[in-house]
């Protein structure tokens, strides 16, 4: 990475701040609720083979408002069911939340949470010591595999915990993008780290392709108002060129150059539309359910 650019995931406290900024700038949430509570309910109620107990593991699960979707979707289909919720989050801010979260949201008595605060790679290396024998129902990551080291190893170790019927379900932005545009452009100049990576839901399918691992996929439409990105000083607009570009402080930090770049690619038709004289950036998602 070049010397004067820092990851924002180098420090999860202030990537959770633009993080929260970037939800409140987008459809990000309503779009994956909207996928939760539409074509993900058939499958999630495949799950499990009327078992007393689903076994639920969620991967970079932030603050827990995805997961508790997740789970109050799992038990209007198996209303019977006690669901155990294993959560694998590095960041402790976002896992406080979280806990919080739960303890304002009722109808959670049938479900126990297991608070994982470490990175997915970690809980990899301690997990066949502690549960030789578990398997999973259902195990999600969303929103989370540009944060592990190597992402095929991840997507094959967590397929590797699935019950028969299970479900490992992955979300990331697409490979059509803004994101895999901006990212393409200047992925080496923003001098992405390990942990920091620029990969898309192209980059899994094809690398899911080539060992010839199937799945099933479905495209989120979604949207980010990314006009206060435009406005130097604005705080919410520096936070969120922060988190589009994963650089601490990036207008500060950037060569003017590089930053001019940005700001132009961000504003190009390809990338966003003008909207009642807002900037509208593409947030596509894309979903993949891949099977034991
Ligand atoms: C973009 S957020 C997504 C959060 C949540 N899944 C959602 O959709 O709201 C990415 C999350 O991954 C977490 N994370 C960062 N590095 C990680 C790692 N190595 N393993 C697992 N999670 C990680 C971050 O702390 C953050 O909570």
């Amino acid at each position: 990475m070049a010397a004067s650019l820092t990851s924002l995931v180098d420090d999860l406290s202030k990537y959770g701040e633009s993080f929260q900024v970037f939800l409140d700038s987008s459809s990000e949430h309503q779009t994956i609720k909207s996928f939760i509570n539409g074509p993900l309910t058939n499958i999630l109620a495949s799950i499990g083979e009327g078992k007393p107990t689903l076994n639920v593991l969620g991967v970079g699960s932030g603050s827990g408002e995805i997961d508790l979707e997740i789970i109050r979707q799992i038990q209007l289909r198996h209303p019977e069911a006690k669901v155990d919720n294993e959560v694998v989050e590095p960041s402790s801010d976002m896992l406080d939340k979280y806990k919080d979260l739960v303890s304002k949201t009722s109808d959670l008595d049938q479900v126990t949470f297991t608070w994982n605060n470490m990175k997915a790679s970690e809980f990899e290396k301690t997990w066949k010591e502690r549960n030789p024998d578990k398997k999973m129902d259902f195990i999600h990551m969303i929103q989370a595999l540009y944060y592990v080291e190597d992402p095929e190893s991840a997507i094959l170790f967590f397929q590797s915990l699935l019950q028969k019927n299970g479900k490992l379900l992955l979300i990331l932005v697409s490979g059509e993008g803004s994101w895999a545009k901006l990212w393409k452009t200047f992925g080496t100049l923003f001098g992405k780290n390990d942990t920091s990576q620029s990969v898309t839901m192209g980059d899994i399918k094809s690398l899911l392709d080539s060992r010839g691992v199937p799945y099933q996929k479905y495209q989120l439409p979604s949207r980010m108002d990314i006009t206060s990105c435009f406005t130097p000083g604005d705080e919410k607009g520096e936070l969120l060129l922060d988190f589009l570009t994963e650089v601490q402080g990036f207008r500060k930090s950037a060569p003017p150059e590089l930053t001019a770049a940005v700001l132009d690619l961000l504003r190009r038709p390809d990338c966003s539309k003008e909207e009642d004289g807002r900037v509208i950036f593409n947030n596509n998602l894309e979903a993949l359910l891949l099977n034991p």
